[in-house]
C-alpha cells in the first residue's frame, strides 16, 4: 500500500511524525513524504524534520509565501504530476493550513482516496482561512479522522456520513508523549534562566491580532505590564516580527524578551514549565490543556472549544486590561490535577495506522476495538512540572 503525506507549515510537522513512525512499523506501507514548501525558514521546518525524527521529504514543491490562491494555486500545480505519477492508494493532509486543502483539492480531482487527520473541527468564523480550509478538506475526504466529540459532532451536523468518520484522538497529543522525556531533558527553562520563578510563554501570529496596528499595540502594552510581575518569553513568527518592526516602539523591556521562533522539544519545554500561556495557536490550546497549564487564547472563538469546556483554555479579547485580568484568574485559579480527554491519549497514530491497513472502525459510539492488540505499557507522559504553589 502507498500512503502519501502532503505538509507545509510549522503546525503540520509535529502531526506527521507520528504517523510516519507508525507506518514505518508497517513492511507492507511505503509512506512517501511531500512538503509543499509553505513554510521555508529553517526555524518554521527543517528544526522541526530534525527534532521529530522526520524523514527528509520524498519531494519538495517550494512553493513558498504569497497570497491565499498563489499558494494554494502553485501547490496544486506542483503537487499534480507527483499525485498522477505515483498514483498512492491514499492521501493523507493535516490540519487546516493553505498546503492541507490545496493537497486535498488536487488528489479528490485525480479520483484518489484523500485522508484527513484532525478532521471535524470548527470555529464558524468564516473570516478565518482556516475555517475555509477545513470546511472543504472535509467535504473531499474519504476518512476523517476526528480528534474529538465535537468534531464528530459537526461532521454529522453537516452530513458527513458516519462511516466516513473514524474517532482516533488527537494527533497533536502523540507528538507531545513523545518528546516530553526530551524536552525534561533540555531543560529549557534553566537555558532561558526562568527555571525556579513563574513566567509566561507567548506566541502571537494571526492576521487579526498582528496585521491591525491599534491591536498589535494593545496587545504589546499587555505583554509589558505583565513582563513587570514576570518573565516573559515570546518566541516570534516571522510574520509578527515584520509587525513589529513596522510599529518602531520600544521592545525587549522589563521582564519581556523577544526571541527567534524555537524548535518543538525547546518550545514544550518551556511551555510545560510556564506559568500561563498567551496564544492564538490551535496546537498550544491543545497542548496546554494536556499540560495542565493555564492558557489564554487571543481570540473571539476556537475550533477547540474542549479545551475551553474541560481543559486550561480561555478565550479573551485583545485588550489589555482583559488580558491581565483573565492571567490573574487564571494563575489564581490553576488547579493541580490535569484535564483528562477522551482519546487524548498518544495512541491516535496507532488508530490512523490500523484503520488504514487493517480496516479497524474507531466508532464513536463503542469502547475502543481491543481484539488482537497485544497488552501494552501506556504512552502516556509522567511528570510534568506543575508549579510550587496552585493559589
Ligand atoms: C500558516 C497557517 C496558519 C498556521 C501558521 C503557523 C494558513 C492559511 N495559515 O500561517 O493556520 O497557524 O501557518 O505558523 O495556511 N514567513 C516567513 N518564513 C516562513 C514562512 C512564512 O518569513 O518560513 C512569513 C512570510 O512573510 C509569509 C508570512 O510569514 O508571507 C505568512 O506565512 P503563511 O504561510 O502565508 O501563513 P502563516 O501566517 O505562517
Amino acid at each position: 500500500m502507498r500512503i502519501l503525506s502532503v505538509v507545509g507549515a510549522r503546525p503540520n510537522f509535529m502531526k506527521l511524525a507520528p504517523v510516519d513512525r507508525e507506518l514505518a512499523k508497517r513492511p507492507d506501507v511505503e509512506h512517501v513524504i511531500v512538503h509543499t514548501g509553505q513554510h521555508y525558514d529553517p526555524e518554521m521546518s527543517a528544526t522541526f524534520f530534525e527534532q521529530l525524527w522526520i524523514p527528509a521529504p520524498d519531494y519538495h514543491l517550494d512553493v513558498g509565501s504569497g497570497s491565499h490562491a498563489q499558494q494554494t494555486a502553485r501547490v496544486m500545480q506542483r503537487l499534480e504530476p507527483i499525485l498522477t505519477e505515483l498514483h498512492p492508494d491514499l492521501v493523507l493532509v493535516y490540519g487546516d493550513v493553505n498546503s492541507t486543502v490545496a493537497a486535498a483539492l488536487t488528489a479528490a480531482k485525480l479520483g484518489l482516496r484523500v485522508g484527513h487527520v484532525e478532521a471535524g473541527l470548527r470555529s464558524r468564523d468564516w473570516s478565518m482561512p482556516e475555517e475555509i480550509n477545513r470546511i472543504v478538506t472535509d467535504r473531499l475526504s474519504d476518512v476523517l479522522f476526528a480528534p474529538s466529540r465535537d468534531a464528530l459532532a459537526n461532521l454529522a451536523l453537516e452530513g458527513i456520513p458516519a462511516e466516513r468518520v473514524q474517532f482516533v484522538g488527537n494527533i497533536m497529543i502523540d507528538a507531545l508523549c513523545w518528546a516530553l522525556p526530551l524536552a525534561q531533558e533540555l531543560d529549557a527553562p534553566a537555558r532561558h534562566g526562568v527555571a525556579g520563578g513563574p513566567y509566561a510563554v507567548v506566541t502571537l501570529h494571526r492576521p487579526t491580532n498582528v496585521d491591525e496596528p491599534a491591536v498589535l499595540r494593545e496587545l504589546c502594552q499587555a505583554l509589558d505590564r505583565l513582563g513587570s510581575e514576570m518573565a516573559v518569553l515570546f518566541p516570534v513568527h516571522p510574520r509578527t516580527r515584520e509587525r513589529l518592526r513596522a510599529l518602531d516602539t520600544r521592545r525587549n523591556g522589563g521582564g519581556l524578551r523577544l526571541l527567534e521562533p524555537l524548535g518543538y522539544v525547546e518550545m514544550l519545554s518551556l511551555v510545560a514549565g510556564a506559568e500561563l500561556v498567551i496564544t492564538d495557536s490551535g496546537g498550544l490550546q491543545e497542548e496546554t490543556t494536556f499540560l495542565g497549564v493555564p492558557c489564554l487564547t487571543v481570540r473571539a472563538n476556537t475550533e477547540r472549544p474542549v479545551t475551553c469546556l474541560h481543559g486550561t483554555n480561555r478565550l479573551v479579547a485583545p485588550r489589555w486590561e482583559a488580558i491581565l485580568a483573565a492571567a490573574a484568574r487564571a494563575r489564581h485559579g490553576r488547579s493541580p490535577a490535569r484535564p483528562v480527554i477522551e482519546r487524548w491519549d498518544g495512541r491516535t497514530a496507532e488508530r490512523i495506522a490500523r484503520v488504514l491497513c487493517e480496516g479497524v472502525r474507531y466508532d464513536a459510539n463503542e469502547a475502543e476495538p481491543s481484539a488482537g492488540r497485544p497488552p501494552r505499557q501506556s504512552r502516556r507522559a509522567v511528570a510534568i512540572p506543575q508549579p510550587a504553589t496552585a493559589g
